[in-house]
């Protein structure tokens, strides 16, 4: 079905936030519908705070298959689902609601998309390996649990709020070693570790000439991964290669979690290739 061709019949997704405008998920899962041929549509809604529980009932009350829920709604909407998957409650936030005959389930696709695109992208299993996070945030949270579960055999956090830190590592220590740290701790792991995830916004447009650590030590056994994407290639990422460490950046996170949600609300498996082509040409 080419877009534009909705009917009486046409399956509804959308995404909730604020702001929203900058979103790239209705091109990404409107070119999978049409790649499978699917009769379904997705759409971007404004959503303001305060005005979620009603968005949530409309989810309801006008049949929407999916919904992706981003800031600053990910919490809040918890307290509007009928079910909330395991995963979700452990990382606190839902990024994506499936509607079964108005059942609706609350999941998190953004550390599962993240590891997804890390094997697929840069080929890294977490499985047995030590990453080392910066920041400890809302996007670090999904991260850091998903590294956990898929095995990761420690996973240090450093923050410059050293307590948020704290409080994470101590989240994820159930599956993991883990330990909250201060910027200037990372001298004390840094030979020890394969990874370094920074989940932060420094370097993100229009800062791009931020980088968040001193990155003079980086070699070629590590990978560096930032969660940024706009730019595709941060001051990061760039001062990685330059030291011939491997690198990943952020737009993968942003797919997959795309896929993940996609493959909920279809059954189908995500078009992956087109949804990527899709966003890359979103940003011109
Ligand atoms: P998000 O949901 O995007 O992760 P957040 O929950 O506000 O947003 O978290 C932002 C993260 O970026 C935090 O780890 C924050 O560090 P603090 O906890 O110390 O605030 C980090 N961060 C943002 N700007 C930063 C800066 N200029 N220097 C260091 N860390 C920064």
């Amino acid at each position: 079905m080419k877009q534009g061709n909705m009917d009486t019949a046409t399956v509804m997704h959308g995404v909730f936030g604020d702001p929203i405008k900058h979103s790239k998920s209705p091109v990404m899962h409107n070119r999978a519908f049409r790649e499978l041929g699917l009769n379904a549509a997705y759409a971007a809604f404004h959503v303001r705070q305060g005005q979620l529980k009603d968005a949530v009932a409309g989810i309801r009350a006008m049949q929407f298959r999916g919904v992706n829920v981003t800031i600053p709604h990910k919490l809040e909407v918890m307290d509007y689902l009928d079910e909330i998957s395991e995963d979700a409650v452990a990382i606190g936030a839902v990024n994506t609601i499936v509607n079964d005959d108005g059942k609706l389930t609350g999941y998190n696709t953004d550390g599962i998309g993240y590891v997804r695109s890390l094997k697929e992208e840069a080929g890294f299993a977490a499985a047995g390996k030590k990453v080392l996070m910066l920041g400890a945030g809302g996007a670090a949270r999904g991260v850091a649990y998903a590294l956990a579960k898929e095995g990761a055999s420690a996973v240090y956090i450093a923050n410059r709020t050293v307590s948020k830190a704290v409080q994470l590592a101590d989240s994820i220590r159930p599956f993991t070693t883990s330990e909250g740290i201060g910027f200037d701790s990372i001298v004390d792991v840094r030979d020890e570790i394969d990874l370094i995830v920074h989940n932060t916004e420094v370097g993100m447009h229009p800062n791009v000439d931020e980088v968040l650590i001193d990155t003079s030590w980086f070699h070629e056994g590590l990978t560096i991964s930032d969660i940024v994407y706009n730019p595709l290639v941060t001051r990061l990422l760039r001062e990685a290669a330059e030291r011939r460490a491997k690198t990943h950046g952020g737009l993968g996170m942003f797919i997959y979690q795309g896929a993940y949600a996609f493959e909920y609300w279809t059954g189908r498996e995500a078009p992956v290739a087109a949804m990527r082509e899709a966003v890359l040409e979103a940003f011109g």
